[in-house]
């Protein structure tokens, strides 16, 4: 719980986390690890004691990445419909027992909503490699402590 009373956004990040690492697990059929998560957008908030639904799902997979998007829902009892709360998009690294990337298998879009989610990871790409830039110079350089 927050100091709001309701869920704490860091216990729905780990839920993301877990439902998107099984996800990339299951199709590397390798050990996973995080790469990048960004982007995570917490719509609304989710009350304590709602039924949640966690979708995660491959959208592109790169040489060694898996792109997986998560979808967060929740519903309290008295309603029938789920209500999507946060979505975001976690890449992460099919790596072997040394914890160097591995080639991972291709996953092809099957329809015209998988081709369009295939471009929108592709389009994300393209943008994190401007944000990566920006956030350089603060990635290198020691604790000042
Ligand atoms: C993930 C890791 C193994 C990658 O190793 P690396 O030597 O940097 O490997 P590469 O530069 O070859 O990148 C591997 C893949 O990551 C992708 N990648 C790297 N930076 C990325 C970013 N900012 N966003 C998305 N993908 C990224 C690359 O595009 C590449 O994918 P591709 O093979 O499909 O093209 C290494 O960075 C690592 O161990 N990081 C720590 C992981 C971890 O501990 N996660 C838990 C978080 S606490």
């Amino acid at each position: 719980m927050n100091f709001g009373g309701k869920v704490h956004g860091g216990i729905v990040m780990k839920w993301i986390d877990q439902t998107a690492y099984t996800c990339a697990r299951n199709w590397a059929e390798t050990y996973c690890v995080t790469v990048y998560v960004g982007g995570i957008r917490f719509y609304k908030p989710i009350s304590i004691g709602e039924v949640i639904k966690i979708n995660a799902y491959v959208i592109y997979t790169g040489n060694t990445s898996i792109h997986i998007a998560v979808d967060v829902y929740s519903r309290n009892f008295s309603q029938k419909e789920f209500e999507k709360k946060t979505h975001c998009v976690i890449v992460f690294v099919s790596v072997d027992e040394k914890g160097h990337p591995v080639k991972v298998k291709k996953w092809i879009p099957g329809n015209e909503h998988e081709k369009q989610l295939e471009a929108y990871a592709v389009k994300l790409n393209q943008m994190r490699e401007k944000i990566g830039q920006e956030m350089k110079p603060f990635l290198e350089g020691k604790s000042d402590e």
